[in-house]
């Protein structure tokens, strides 16, 4: 069964002291290089100076690299986990991020305000799919760019990733660094619950978003990211 939007708030406020140095040494690195390839796709083509949204930006990792690719742009990080933004607030880059804590199911802004959006691995965590992609499709102009960076539960099992690696070791990881099991046994559980890449490509052109690409990201496509726009 899904949980209440409440508890992951508070689940993510709890571990956000010790996030970046689990999400590092859980993804050996990975999710680094993964935010950076989805920003190339996110800002390829828009304006210098044009705002862009970074929704469930956590500890600000997607802002920061965004405006390292584009120090000139207007970087909009929402999140409802307050204790996630505050503890990015001093990476480097941060100052220049306007940081909003609100919800992805109801976001402050008016329709087309951002030329493009990001979210990474935010969006497996919405309690209603349909309802926040609809937002995020509100906020960004027509035409522009909306990139998801995300684990999509498997089409076909694979016993490595998903047996092993994300079911049994990264529970186990997570509770060595983060010293909070339950919260790490959410992530191999909110895969299984959550969409196929293919059903949520689905739920992305329902949402009003006419081109939506899908690509496995290296290794095993244990993450993936879709562009859409
Ligand atoms: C797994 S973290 C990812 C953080 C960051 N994007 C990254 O790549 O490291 C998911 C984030 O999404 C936020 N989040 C989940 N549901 C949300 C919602 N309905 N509205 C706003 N933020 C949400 C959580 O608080 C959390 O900070």
């Amino acid at each position: 069964m899904a949980q209440a939007a409440s508890d992951v708030r508070a689940m993510f406020d709890r571990i956000a002291g010790r996030y970046d140095v689990a999400n590092r040494v859980m993804s050996a690195g990975l999710d680094v290089l993964w935010r950076r390839r989805a920003m190339r796709f996110l800002l390829d083509g828009i304006d210098e100076r044009s705002w862009v949204l970074d929704l469930g930006a956590g500890t600000l990792d997607g802002a920061v690299e965004i405006l390292r690719q584009r120090p000139e742009a207007r970087v909009v990080a929402v999140d409802f986990a307050r204790t996630m933004l505050a503890e990015g607030r001093c990476k480097p880059g941060a100052a220049a991020v306007a940081l909003h804590a609100a919800d992805g199911h109801r976001l402050p802004y008016r329709d087309g305000a951002f030329a493009a959006a990001f979210s990474g691995f935010c969006v497996r965590n919405l309690r209603d799919l349909a309802s926040g992609l609809a937002e995020l499709r509100r906020v960004i102009r027509p035409a522009g760019r909306l990139v998801i960076l995300e684990f999509f539960r498997p089409a076909r099992p694979r016993l490595f990733w998903d047996g092993l690696w994300t079911g049994r070791l990264l529970p186990l990881l997570g509770w060595a660094i983060g010293g909070d099991r339950a919260a790490y046994r959410y992530l191999p559980d909110s895969i299984q619950r959550f969409d196929t890449r293919a059903d949520f490509e689905t739920k992305l052109r329902t949402a009003g978003f006419a081109d939506v690409r899908g690509q496995e990201l290296f290794p095993g496509g244990i993450a993936s990211l879709v562009e859409a726009r």
